[in-house]
């Protein structure tokens, strides 16, 4: 069908001429003169997203497809560029897209390990060599970092969050982001970032994946926009919209979202994605009647490219034929989707020369995921002294599913792997410890959900001829992730009882776990000597957890997710609401001591489960190290600082132990009263410091005003006079408390 120019060409002139008078950059004026020529199918083509190269090589020489997903066969991804430049009729680059998400073949700790290093120098670095890996095979487009702020640990997801608090999500995104698009994106290894799922996904209903999320404007905008917000402020190329409704509204057609706040109060023009099919799906979710439907409402929403569905495809130009859809839409979401490509340097390098690039998994990126994993292990229990295991140690039971499986201890996200190239706990006790140590090997159980206990026997035996036991439990990757969500977080299958048995034994045992989520181990935790909870740890996880175990290096990972002790305690996070009647251990009474037939009575009563209290097991920003810090001296250079003005407070930090170690010091704040009520603790900075025993450092924060403002009733970002307390912590719940005054 013959395009009718439904606008007069007065409006292409003035659009160009606008441009060419401005003398704005020339990119946009070279979008310009290519929209000119473009018909309606060739910029609805730009808006198609496909899976796959095998049956969409027709579809991008036709100029049909504008981007492919998940197709990394470099011959495949260069004979489709070379479809869409030399053959198709405008000569339009593609848009190669994977989910890197914690690298692509060198897989680095699942980014909530990463975010349990707080180390946002490291956390860039990687993220570089993952775009370095991915661009080699021609990906030029990453759908990470995912920033969904995540209080649910049944939530599968949360494996790919970096947590609870939005502080650390936002630095931890911004270094993802960095570390995937460079400085320069026309470079050969940088790839565009994705800020997703926005916004919300991580509030589903139960920790349900995909499930519906109700999240007040305040909420919003002081928690779950942060991450999205510093994303953009530090350049991040693209979006992608969620699976999920949002107080009735699908991600897809927020209009709110999408547009109002991203690209007018924000003011970013970048290209919006939608999630796989997820414009479709607001048929199922009730709120289009048809694909028609949804594409009207998605593109009207501000969705740039649609992911896998088809209905940009099949309706828009008859919307706008109809006139239901305005041309204008279209040539802002090309446009959107072109800059992209200009900005990639697509149309002047299309196609990547893999030579340039070095070699996959080499020593400097397995040395890299090593220092990584190491740094993202989190010590949660240690006692008697366990660790790190003595050097003498003669004999080791080396017992659990997770102790020598290549594949499970990468976890989710991780499609561009090989295990072969990945380094076990045992592959890398056998590789250093070998000849010196006796291990006495037993998994145990098959897999971590398996409830056959066959080799218990041959486990307890293990036991009985060692010194200590390594038990490494936790999780497959496949239960943890995307639709992945689980309602009971214990250790799954026979673990518990496989440890109840070794602790039979009366041998000390150090538990290592390999998880995609905070796991309630309220069961076992007594029979337990010692815990390094590693996440899924990556490629190179055995070595970190061996260097750790033997002490060869200090943990120093701290907890970026409360651990809640049973899951009927969720949600819970550290900066939650004080309350009215906030819990208190000197008036709770345990559901075991209250008297039978106890007088009914609301007073003196506050905010706890009677038979789980109020305490999570262990606090965010928590961990333990194998030596002591202690923390004194704290310091405020006012008592009273105006509005606008800066405060610094300092501590001093000594390493009180007879092991080097880094700590993870913590800066939280407290409006003590505000017109909204304030959480009961904020972090508002972090810095690692490595002490020798016996060194001192001072730590110094500086603060301003404006970062203690809120976003009030009139949803306006204020900070109010008033007194204000400050911690400088080694996590959530400890710490030198001080207070401040904010004056008008
Ligand atoms: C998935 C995920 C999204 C991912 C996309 C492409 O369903 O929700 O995060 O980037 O589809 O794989």
């Amino acid at each position: 069908m013959k395009f009718k120019l439904i606008f007069p060409t007065l409006l292409l002139f003035h659009t160009v001429g606008f441009n060419m008078s401005n003398g704005v950059n020339e990119m946009e004026t070279k979008i310009d003169l290519l929209l000119k020529k473009m018909s309606l199918q060739d910029k609805i083509g730009q808006m198609s997203q496909r899976n796959g190269a095998d049956w969409n090589y027709n579809g991008v020489k036709a100029g049909k497809i504008g981007s492919i997903l998940n197709e990394v066969d470099p011959k495949k991804i260069k004979k489709l560029q070379k479809l869409a430049t030399e053959e198709s009729p405008h000569g339009i680059p593609l848009l190669i897209a994977r989910d890197v998400i914690h690298g692509f073949r060198t897989i680095f700790p699942i980014p909530l390990g990463l975010a349990a290093t707080w180390n946002t120098e490291l956390i860039e670095k990687g993220a570089h060599i993952s775009a370095v890996e991915a661009a080699s095979i021609g990906i030029n487009w990453t759908f990470g970092p995912m920033m969904d702020i995540s209080r649910d640990p049944r939530w599968g997801r949360i494996a790919e969050s970096f947590g609870e608090d939005h502080y650390l999500t936002s630095q931890m995104a911004v270094a993802m982001i960095k570390g995937f698009q460079s400085d320069d994106l026309t470079k050969p290894d940088a790839i565009a970032a994705c800020a997703k799922h926005f916004v919300g996904y991580g509030a589903g209903e139960g920790g349900r994946d995909y499930n519906t999320a109700y999240i007040p404007e305040q909420l919003l905008r002081e928690v779950y926009l942060k991450p999205f917000r510093a994303g953009v402020e530090v350049g991040v190329e693209t979006f992608m919209a969620g699976f999920h409704d949002v107080n009735g509204i699908p991600s897809s057609a927020n209009t709110y979202y999408l547009r109002e706040i991203l690209r007018d109060e924000w003011a970013w023009n970048g290209l919006i994605v939608s999630d796989y099919n997820a414009i479709n799906e607001m048929i199922v979710h009730g709120y289009c009647v048809d694909g028609k439907d949804a594409a009207q409402k998605a593109l009207i929403a501000g969705i740039d490219m649609e992911m896998a569905s088809g209905d940009y495809e099949n309706y828009l130009e008859d919307l706008v034929e109809t006139r239901e859809l305005d041309i204008n839409l279209i040539n802002e979401a090309v446009r959107n989707i072109l800059r992209l490509k200009f900005k990639l340097g697509l149309f002047e390098n299309p196609i990547v020369n893999a030579d340039q690039f070095p070699k996959m998994v080499n020593e400097d990126y397995l040395k890299m995921a090593k220092q990584t994993a190491i740094q993202s292990v989190v010590m949660l229990k240690n006692e008697k002294n366990t660790l790190p295991l003595s050097k003498n140690i003669k004999n080791i039971a080396v017992i659990g599913p997770l102790a020598d499986d290549p594949f499970e201890q990468l976890g989710t996200w991780t499609f561009d792997k090989n295990i072969e190239d990945t380094q076990t706990p045992m592959d890398a006790l056998n590789e250093v410890y070998g000849n010196d140590l006796n291990i006495h090997y037993s998994k145990g159980l098959a897999t971590s959900r398996s409830t056959d206990d066959t080799y218990f026997k041959e486990a307890i035996q293990a036991a009985e001829k060692s010194e200590v036991v390594l038990f490494f439990a936790g999780e497959e990757a496949i239960i943890t992730g995307e639709a992945h969500s689980r309602a009971n977080i214990n250790l799954p299958g026979a673990q518990e009882e496989l440890i109840e048995r070794l602790s039979e034994t009366g041998k000390p045992i150090v538990l290592i776990v390999m998880a995609g989520r905070p796991l309630t181990m309220g069961n076992i935790l007594d029979k337990i000597d010692a815990i390094l909870y590693s996440f899924h740890p990556g490629t190179m996880g055995g070595p970190a957890i061996v260097d750790l175990l033997f002490g060869n290096e200090s943990p120093s990972g701290k907890l970026p997710v409360t651990f809640p002790k049973v899951v009927g305690q969720i949600p819970m996070y550290y900066n939650n609401k004080n309350t009215g009647r906030p819990p208190n251990k000197d008036n709770f009474v345990h559901i075991d001591d209250i008297p039978v037939r106890a007088w009914q009575t609301s007073l003196g009563n506050e905010t706890h489960y009677i038979d789980a209290g109020y305490k999570p097991q262990f606090p965010f920003g928590f961990g333990l190290s194998y030596t002591k810090f202690s923390y004194s001296n704290l310091t405020l250079s006012d008592s009273v600082i105006r509005m606008g003005e800066d405060i610094t407070i300092s501590a001093v930090i000594k390493n009180t132990g007879h092991a080097e170690a880094v700590e993870v010091v913590q800066l939280y704040t407290r409006d003590l009263v505000a017109s909204i009520t304030p959480p009961v603790k904020e972090l508002k900075r972090f810095k690692r410091i490595q002490l020798k025993p016996g060194e001192s450092k001072t730590v110094q924060f500086t603060l301003n005003t404006g970062d203690l403002a809120f976003y009030n009733q009139e949803m306006e970002l204020v900070t109010e006079p008033g007194t204000f307390h400050i911690w400088i912590a080694p996590d959530s719940d400890n710490g030198l408390q001080g207070k401040f005054e904010v004056k008008k």
